[in-house]
């Protein structure tokens, strides 16, 4: 999938944005090194890297990549996937936010990052947890089968797990878990008229390659117009997005 890396920092900056208080989570030290897994525009990368010694973004997108490295050129990106990666130099932390619910082959990212850790080397990571954006997709998913598009119906493009599965699956491999939680966060999003629309066609682009242009603009409004009574409150756009946080250590 392709990404418009200027829509993202401006109109969805709320992903960085939230993200500060996990890097408070992660407690940078000064002679850490640390990989932010799926650091999209860099904001945050460049964040933890005034704090440690040594840090490396890494994303799927090169667009993303291609803007973190204009924007914040003292910094290392490079473009990877999260379910296949391997440095020769481990880390001491891995950091991941709003990423990790891209990655449907959960049990290949766990086991990557437990292999690029170095003992005793821990996880802080939010992604999407179970019912993350459930309003917007349940409805998403009715207008493409109401106009036929039974395939896209069908998709599910996100993993969204529970914090008992998720912490299930760190165990297995060796990970300690020592903090999860999962938790309601409506996003206020940025544009009063079109929010969910811009969300829709920032994040649902998976559901459309095969969904015609005028379609997609009615689907998208329709979408909006159906979820004005639940999703728009004290004068905004809100996403209801649910989240799980979590702190894992490798033993
Ligand atoms: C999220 O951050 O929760 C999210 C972003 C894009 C698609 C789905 C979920």
């Amino acid at each position: 999938m392709k990404w418009n890396s200027d829509l993202y920092t401006k109109k969805h900056a709320f992903v960085f944005n939230y993200g500060e208080s996990l890097v408070e989570l992660l407690a940078p030290e000064k002679e850490e090194r640390i990989l932010d897994l799926g650091c999209g525009t860099g904001e945050l990368t460049q964040q933890i890297s005034q704090l440690c010694k040594d840090v490396v973004g890494m994303d799927k997108s090169a667009e993303m990549v291609k803007k973190a490295k204009r924007e914040f050129p003292e910094v290392e990106f490079l473009v990877g996937n999260a379910a296949d990666f391997k440095f020769s130099e481990k880390f001491d932390a891995i950091f991941s936010n709003a990423t990790l619910h891209w990655v449907t082959d959960y049990q290949s990212a766990v086991k990557c990052m437990y292999d690029n850790l170095l003992p005793a080397g821990r996880i802080v990571i939010e992604f999407g947890g179970k019912g993350n954006v459930q309003s917007i997709v349940n409805k998403l998913k009715e207008a493409l089968q109401k106009r036929g598009y039974e395939n896209e119906a069908k998709m599910n493009p996100w993993y969204f797990p529970s914090i008992g599965e998720y912490s299930t699956e760190l165990e297995k491999i060796g990970f300690k878990v020592s903090y999860a939680e999962h938790y309601d966060r409506p996003t206020k999003l940025a544009d009063k008229e079109t929010g969910i629309k811009d969300w829709i066609m920032m994040f649902g682009k998976v559901f459309f390659a095969d969904v015609s242009k005028d379609d997609i603009e009615e689907i998208a409004q329709e979408v909006q117009t159906d979820l004005q009574s639940k999703l728009f409150y004290d004068d905004n756009w809100f996403a209801d997005y649910k989240r799980i946080r979590i702190i894992a250590k490798k033993e």
